[in-house]
């Protein structure tokens, strides 16, 4: 796809809005590249950051941020738009409710269930109905190898979704890695 036919970006669980605010950056420097970027998140206090952080980068009210569990709240008006959805999902396996660490307030922003990927598989249910099948259009997405990447490999397949690994990241306890799924074609 030429980056002059991407019309509209999906940053789906935005947080402080660090991948649509470089997304919308690009937009003012590169003429070719005019997409409309739209934010969401579950959080509204992750959408008051995000929308502060646009104002600080000199972007105010470019992005359209839209407050949503995944695609529950999203107008009709978007269905079949993205040519481009990114999701760096919370991805870590949930730990014991008495564990230190686990804190209600920051839990959404890395539980990502049980086995680390619920949320993701739940986004896979829902997204078919919001991209664009014009053309090929694409999900760039975040795993770890704290998962059962092999599990969630068949859940993919069975959502038929291909899978492409693009890079790899050892960090602190875990590889971080960066996907690209398409639609199988057959
Ligand atoms: C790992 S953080 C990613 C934040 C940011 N996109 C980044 O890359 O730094 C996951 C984000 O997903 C959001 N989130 C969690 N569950 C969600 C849901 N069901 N629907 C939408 N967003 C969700 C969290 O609030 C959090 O901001």
């Amino acid at each position: 796809m030429k980056v002059y036919h991407v019309r509209n970006i999906l940053d789906m669980g935005t947080g402080t809005g660090i991948l649509a605010i470089s997304l919308q950056s690009v937009n003012t420097i590169n003429p070719n590249f005019n997409a409309n970027i739209f934010a969401s998140d579950i959080d509204q206090n992750a959408l008051i950051s995000a929308k502060r952080n646009e104002k600080l980068n000199g972007l105010s009210e470019k992005i359209t941020f839209i407050k949503s569990n995944l695609f529950n709240s999203f107008p009709e008006s978007l269905k079949g738009k993205f040519d481009i959805i990114i999701f760096n999902p919370p991805y870590l396996p949930s730990i014991e409710k008495e564990d230190i660490l686990r804190s209600e307030e920051s839990d959404l922003s890395w539980d990502g269930g049980i086995k680390g990927f619920e949320i993701f598989l739940k986004f896979l249910d829902q997204v078919k109905k919001f991209m664009n099948f014009e053309h090929t259009s694409f999900i760039y997405y975040i795993s770890s190898s704290k998962t059962d990447l092999k599990e969630l490999d068949r859940k993919i397949s069975e959502h038929r979704f291909k899978n492409e690994e693009l890079d790899k990241k050892h960090i602190f306890f875990e590889d971080i890695i960066l996907n690209r799924l398409t639609l199988k074609t057959s």
